[in-house]
């Protein structure tokens, strides 16, 4: 890889993994084939993520609204999630890894959960990178239940109405302490959000990729952030 042209590092890349049933239709593949290699392509970009640097690595690998799909896609998806978990923890904590999940916990099915519940316990402590990993993931959920908890604090007096300011928001949401995505990256040549970071991506720079996701390399990842670094960013400030 061409690390070497690359002076800027994001911190904090998130990244929308679409376009495997596609990919998987283009191959006369079954479109669980097309999530096999998905994965696949996951775990190589986290250790391409890591080696060059970067602190956190945010996956979009299923949705709230995903769950609404062909029941056997559902299921196919969440035994490679189970199988996932399974092959790659020892060797994710062995890199550094910390890895949490993002998004409604309790549909997940309870062997997927006590899975997640032990790898994230296993790799908190770890420091090279941050995985987090969302799944049953809606942005705007997440925003429900941070304004709910809200809500039950100050129904309690253990917050003040008049002291909720961005950062209590923030705290509340699953990616409390986490900081925003430097740089988005959307495969697949779908240009939009998919309910994904509403939030977190105020402004977050946004690349979208025309290849499908089993197609992505780390030459295309380093690409993104060739890109990335030569974007200007300014906050609102004046050019
Ligand atoms: C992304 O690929 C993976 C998930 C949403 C789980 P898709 O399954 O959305 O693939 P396309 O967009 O239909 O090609
Ligand atoms: C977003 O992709 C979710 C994931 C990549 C996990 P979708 O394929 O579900 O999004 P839409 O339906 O194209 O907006
Ligand atoms: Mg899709």
């Amino acid at each position: 890889m061409t690390e070497r042209r690359l002076l800027k590092v994001p911190q904090h890349v998130a990244i929308i993994m679409d376009g495997n049933g596609r990919w998987a239709r283009q191959q006369n593949l079954s479109r669980l084939e097309g999530h096999k290699r998905g994965s696949e392509v996951a775990r190589e970009i986290v250790t391409a993520a890591s080696r060059i640097g970067i602190s956190y690595l945010t996956l979009y690998a299923f949705s709230s609204e995903n769950w609404r799909r062909d029941p056997n896609e559902v299921s196919g998806l969440m035994g490679l999630l189970k199988l996932y978990l399974e092959s790659e923890t020892e060797e994710l904590h062995k890199e550094g890894v910390r890895l949490k999940v993002i998004g409604e916990r309790n549909q997940l099915p309870n062997t997927i959960l006590s899975l997640v519940e032990h790898v994230e316990e296993l790799t908190k402590t770890n420091k090279k990178i941050t995985l987090q990993m969302a799944i049953s993931y809606g942005s705007r959920a997440e925003i429900v239940h941070a304004v709910t908890e809200i809500a039950q604090k100050a129904r309690d007096h253990r917050l003040d109405p008049e002291k909720i300011t961005e950062q209590v928001l923030e705290q509340h949401l699953y990616t409390a302490g986490v900081p925003d995505p430097d740089l988005l990256i959307r495969t697949s040549g779908e240009k939009r959000i998919s309910n994904y970071l509403l939030w977190q991506l105020a402004y977050t720079e946004l690349i979208f990729v025309d290849k499908f996701w089993p197609d992505f390399t780390p030459e295309d990842f380093m690409e993104t952030l060739l890109t990335f670094q030569n974007r200007e960013r300014r906050f609102g400030t004046a050019a």
